[in-house]
């Protein structure tokens, strides 16, 4: 078993594609974060004016975790990979931050965007993950790149 876990949740198969390859260049194990009932097509149909209703809900609702099985306690380093929304990370991230206990252990958060950075992720997922040395890492929308993934692993 690897060291490092990446955890990586993913509505429309972006991220999961990236976490897959972040996961190969740090020989990390994977798990996927997945809500109890998946989003639909429509739900996540941010830039379309009309699902105005559907962004409030995505922005405030958190979303039930399918399953409570991610490895989290068998590792010390979770890289965390999820796209962004609205800004920030998907509540469903902070949902599943709060379902276990990352104290003592090195969080580095990953994202995909449409152009958005994730200056406001710490921010929002900080308190998600009491006693954990919480860090941004890298943006992935043009691909994993190994050589920092290396220098990074590097400094943990
Ligand atoms: C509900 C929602 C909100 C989004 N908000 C933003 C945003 O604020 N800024 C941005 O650049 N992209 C935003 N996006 C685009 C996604 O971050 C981008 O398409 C991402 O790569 C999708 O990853 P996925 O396929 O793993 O779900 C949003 C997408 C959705 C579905």
């Amino acid at each position: 078993m690897s060291r490092i876990l990446v955890a990586y949740f993913s509505a429309s198969g972006v991220t999961a594609e990236r976490a897959k390859e972040l996961a190969a260049a740090a020989d990390a194990d994977l798990y996927e974060i997945r809500p109890a009932e998946p989003y639909s097509a429509a739900d996540i149909k941010w830039t379309n004016p009309l699902a105005r209703c559907n962004r409030e809900w995505l922005r405030k609702a958190m979303p039930p975790l399918a399953d409570h099985d991610a490895p989290v306690a068998d590792h010390d380093v979770i890289f965390l990979a999820f796209p962004i929304w609205y800004y920030t990370a998907p509540l469903i991230v902070n949902g599943f931050l709060k379902a276990y206990d990352f104290a003592g252990k090195t969080v580095v958060c990953f994202a995909t965007s449409g152009g958005s950075d994730m200056k406001k992720v710490e921010k929002s997922l900080a308190p998600c993950v009491p006693g954990a040395d919480l860090k941004l890492g890298q943006m992935l929308n043009g691909g994993v790149n190994a050589a920092a993934v290396e220098a990074l692993l590097a400094t943990l």
